[in-house]
């Protein structure tokens, strides 16, 4: 035909047809593609997912892309200071709620101080059970109220004066706050009206105790104004920073296009049938790509934002099951029975390891993750 030799000469081998060495340089190349995937995965549990969790799941992916939805933008003394603090760890990332109640210095004395009172309005000599809890949760009331104070202080702006003068005039909507009366301001013997807290007093008694020198957080010292203001500016969680996203979109088009690019041309010499092929091989590809479409567009206000985020989770699922079927669909088809026997061997031996590593290092890694993040102090 017009003198070019007819389309068959020009028929690329496949697979099973390559030379030997070829094949085997192709089978290591494609486990080692498989080794390194699993170890990227491994790298996504430790920077994205939630404790206890193995991956990340869609809310992880909005955190991570979009930044917190739902939630008023707080100061880290206030994300610190929740009303529910059970379950929760005293750290930088669970809760300081605890410095009001067992965690304070004078807690117990405060309650059998309190129940003796009790007891001596009643006329009763020794306080019995009913009247230590009575007593209890008055204290636990008015500790509460020091809790509201102090978010009350820090949303109003943590006003520098209010600190240096230990006088914070409580807003309309707490006026009437229960709360621990030595930490009200005074005027001749009597409460100050309108009432006023203590602000400065309140940070020495319940946070400078473990925040100062020789203190269980005394790297965190929160002993004077400057100290505190830190913790007390409003924070946004935003989502990842546009440097570092278009750090990892040109790490990933670059560095894990040259990979699926080439698992891809692998696949593409199969013998598989030409629809499976072409919808196969540029898949993962065209997933990462979408994928990192997602990762910018995870970026658009509410509602649109979250809902690309968590769309990252399955189109990132998309292109490792592409992936993972590419090394594997290939492995088979470069070689022919002896080699299959070797590699069905090969993969249960990994089952195996990875059965055996579930069970003996991840679930107990992950169920440890689990506790020491929300487990009980
Ligand atoms: C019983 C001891 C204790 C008390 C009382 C206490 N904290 Fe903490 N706080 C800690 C520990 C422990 C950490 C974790 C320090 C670390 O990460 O090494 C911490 C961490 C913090 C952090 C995060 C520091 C950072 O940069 O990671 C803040 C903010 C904080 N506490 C605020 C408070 C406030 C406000 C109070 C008073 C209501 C308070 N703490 C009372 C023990 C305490």
């Amino acid at each position: 035909m017009n003198g070019y030799p007819h389309s068959s000469n020009l028929r690329i081998p496949t697979l099973s047809e390559l030379p030997l060495p070829l094949r085997l340089t192709l089978a290591l190349f494609l486990l080692s593609v498989g080794i390194g995937y699993i170890s990227a995965l491994v790298q996504l549990h430790f920077q994205h997912a939630s404790p206890g969790a193995l991956l990340p799941s869609p809310e992880d992916a909005v955190r991570v892309f979009h930044g917190a939805v739902d939630e008023k933008p707080k100061s880290k003394i206030e994300q610190l200071l929740p009303e529910d603090y059970q379950g929760k760890k005293m750290n930088g990332q669970g809760q300081m709620t605890a410095a009001f109640f067992k965690r304070s210095e004078d807690y117990s004395e405060a309650i059998t101080e309190r129940a003796r009172e009790l007891a001596k309005k009643q006329g009763v000599k020794k306080p019995d059970k009913a009247l230590k809890e009575a007593a209890q949760a008055e204290v636990d009331r008015e500790r509460d109220g020091e809790r509201l104070a102090m978010i009350a202080w820090v949303r109003s702006g943590a006003k520098e004066t209010e600190y240096k003068d230990d006088n914070f005039p409580l807003p309309p909507d707490l006026s009437q706050l229960t709360i621990t009366r030595q930490m009200l301001v005074e005027q001749n013997g009597e409460i100050a009206e309108p009432r006023a807290v203590k602000i400065q007093t309140l940070f020495q008694q319940r946070c400078a105790t473990c925040h100062q020198d020789g203190g269980e957080a005394q790297n965190f010292p929160l002993t004077n104004y400057a100290e505190i203001k830190k913790y007390a500016a409003v924070k946004t969680s935003e989502g990842m920073s546009l440097e570092k996203l278009a750090q990892t979109t040109h790490v990933h088009l670059l560095g894990f296009s040259m990979l699926y690019g080439l698992t891809g041309l692998i696949l593409a010499l199969s013998s598989y049938p030409r629809l499976v092929r072409i919808v196969l091989c540029p898949l993962p590809l065209l997933a990462q790509i979408v994928d990192i479409s997602f990762w910018w567009l995870a970026r658009l206000p509410e509602p649109q934002g979250p809902m690309f985020a968590r769309c990252i989770v399955y189109s990132g699922a998309v292109v490792a099951v592409g992936l993972l079927l590419h090394i594997v669909l290939s492995l088979f088809n470069l070689f022919r029975v002896k080699g299959w026997l070797i590699l069905v061997l090969l993969f249960a031996a990994a089952g195996y390891a990875g059965h055996e590593a579930k069970m003996r290092v991840i679930d107990p890694f992950i169920a440890q993750e689990k506790s020491t993040n929300t487990g009980e102090k």
